[in-house]
């Protein structure tokens, strides 16, 4: 599944994923500087100059790599896929529980259907999934800790509910913890699940929807987050 290569997961904490993409700081990882927030955002490259930057980059590393479909290589290539980001939060039994993903996409509009892939070793996907219902919120251009915060691994219920404390949110119209300042957001029910490979291909139902206007998207590419700016 592309959806599932180009991020890092937890792999800074857990070593379990993101072999190939460029770790904080790393040149490659910042050649693309237009926009990007955090540490990069100070660098002061002009567009031009960046964009250009980032295409050397690439044809110089795929020249030669043809054939390669390692998941290293996977990884690193479909990075440069960018994407929205968003927090996938149900409530449990044990309380509020919430994963980042940048796999969810819109997927049909009758039925109004939704899909993000959750990778098979998730422990915080099979409480959501027994929760039957959960809410999606895309996250807004300064909600990066958002997105730090629910890809850390939960470690469990406590872990999980833990992640929420000092986090903003009132509960959705369904049970699901809304978090504060979302660009939207997607309330869902558990449709269906299929195989992904190493992933699962989660389906959900939309059930009611809502987005701020005038707001801009948090993204991610190649390993690090950024804003969108219209040509
Ligand atoms: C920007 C970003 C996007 C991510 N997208 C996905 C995704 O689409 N699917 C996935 O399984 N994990 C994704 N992750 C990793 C999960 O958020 C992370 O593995 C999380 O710790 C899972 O929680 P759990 O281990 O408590 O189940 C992403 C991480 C980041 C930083």
């Amino acid at each position: 599944m592309s959806t599932a290569a180009g991020r890092p997961t937890t792999g800074s904490s857990t070593g379990r994923a993101g072999a190939g993409l460029p770790a904080a700081g790393d040149s490659r990882g910042s050649a693309w500087t237009v926009g990007a927030l955090g540490r990069s955002r100070r660098r002061t490259a002009a567009p031009a100059a960046a964009a250009h930057e980032v295409r050397m980059s690439l044809a110089a590393e795929d020249s030669s790599a043809y054939g390669d479909v390692s998941e290293t290589r996977m990884r690193h290539v479909m990075s440069g896929f960018a994407t929205g980001v968003a927090v996938v939060t149900a409530s449990t039994p044990a309380g509020p529980a919430g994963i980042t993903f940048q796999s969810f996409t819109s997927l049909s509009l009758d039925p109004p259907l939704i899909s993000f892939n959750p990778t098979r070793t998730s422990t915080t996907w099979p409480r959501i999934r027994r929760a039957g219902r959960f809410c999606v919120n895309v996250l807004g251009a300064e909600q990066e800790h958002l997105a730090r915060i629910f890809s850390r691994p939960s470690g469990g219920p406590a872990g999980a509910a833990a992640q929420f404390s000092g986090v903003s949110h009132r509960l959705s119209e369904l049970g699901s913890p809304r978090l504060s300042g979302a660009l939207a957001w997607i309330e869902c029910t558990l449709e269906a699940e299929y195989d992904g490979g190493d992933h699962t291909i989660v389906v959900g139902r939309v059930a009611g929807m809502s987005t701020v206007e005038n707001a801009g998207p948090l993204l991610y590419f190649r390993g690090g987050y950024g804003t969108f700016a219209q040509h």
